[in-house]
């Protein structure tokens, strides 16, 4: 038996609704090893979870992904040994924690040039962009994409990677504050949301050529709109809702904007079993290897600070990932 400090809420709400408790932790179960945890990764998603609007039972833990060190291992786990580095993404809610118990089935082991904190910043948004970027659609050289929040998260990797594979991507951002890291991280041009006619500044920047993927992630503020920027036969991808839900959208409209195609993927049944995980985990590491997927740091927070952590998210503050050190 151990202790352990982390995360809990008791009530969906506000940051404040976060608080920091010190508990016992048991030995892991059958399947289960138990992880020192090194590093651990803010998601957007973490934000919906807390307020309430991805429903969970309560009370409950929060977030997705870290990485750390293993310490123990229960009965019947064969492929992670203690001492091995290793990251998840999925392991069910809880990750912002300083120690935890996690069945094994949900971790990939760390290879050497993947850092504890590059791999709590990368895993859960790197695999999306993998997702994103092979099976929603397989991006080819010369494709033209749009990539909405391109300074955040997800926006850099998938626009690092996308550029890497020969796509041109156009981003857009939520202030002019942004447009430098979006650039930084491959975009050709930057459009700012606030623009009101930010299609039309789009559109001026590709020279009139509509996109064959449209990535958008911002949705209530955004997706009617980005039906305007995707190519006939092109394809919108609704995979988050940061500014609120998206709207529902008719089949027919998807005609009268050019024969569209419309989908709503996660990045969870993607990753479903582990064999696909870890398989979908290397070609990332793969990317990470080349040079093609990194992502910038934007603002670190202790677990006692986890509160403002999730305040700037919410204001739009950061540039980059949020690193939430235990
Ligand atoms: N479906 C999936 O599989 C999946 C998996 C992971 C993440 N996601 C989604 O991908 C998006 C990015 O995730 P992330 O963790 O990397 O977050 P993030 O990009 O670091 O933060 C969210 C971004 O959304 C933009 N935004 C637009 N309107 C906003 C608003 N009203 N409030 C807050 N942000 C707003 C902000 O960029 P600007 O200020 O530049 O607009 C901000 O950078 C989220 O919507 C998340 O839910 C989906």
């Amino acid at each position: 038996m151990s202790t352990r400090r982390s995360v809990v809420i008791t009530e969906f709400g506000p940051p404040q609704v976060m608080s920091v408790r010190t508990e016992d932790l048991p030995d892991p179960g059958p399947g289960e090893v138990q992880l020192r945890q090194t590093a651990v990764g803010f998601n957007f998603i973490d934000v919906y979870q807390r307020k309430g609007a991805y429903p969970l039972p309560s009370p409950t833990g929060l977030g997705f992904e870290a990485a750390g060190t293993v310490e123990a291992v229960g009965p019947g786990v064969a492929e992670i040994r203690t001492g091995d580095r290793v990251a998840y993404m999925n392991a069910g809610v809880g990750a912002y924690a300083d120690r935890r118990n996690v069945p094994a089935d949900k971790l990939v082991v760390l290879p050497d040039g993947v850092s504890d904190e590059a791999a709590a910043t990368l895993l859960f948004k790197g695999m999306t962009a993998q997702y994103l970027l092979r099976k929603t659609h397989a991006v080819q050289p010369g494709e033209l994409l749009l990539v909405h929040s391109a300074a955040g998260g997800v926006g850099q990797i998938l626009t690092r990677w996308a550029t890497a594979l020969g796509a041109t991507v156009i981003g857009t951002t939520g202030s002019p504050q942004k447009r430098d890291a979006a650039l930084a991280a491959g975009c050709k041009a930057v459009v700012d949301l606030n623009e009101p006619e930010w299609p039309t500044a789009f559109l001026e920047a590709t020279g009139g050529r509509k996109a064959r993927v449209v990535y958008d992630a911002v949705g209530k503020d955004t997706l009617i709109r980005s039906l305007d920027c995707a190519a006939p036969f092109g394809l919108v991808v609704s995979y988050g809702g940061a500014s609120g839900p998206p709207p529902a959208i008719e089949p027919e409209l998807l005609n009268k904007k050019g024969c569209l195609f419309l989908t709503r993927p996660s990045v969870f049944p993607h990753n479903a079993d582990a064999a696909t995980f870890r398989a979908n985990a290397a070609d990332l590491f793969d990317a990470i290897g080349r040079g093609h997927v990194r992502v910038d740091i934007g603002e670190r927070f202790s677990l006692d600070r986890v509160v403002e952590a999730h305040e700037a998210a919410e204001a739009r503050r950061v540039v980059g990932a949020i690193l939430i050190e235990p």
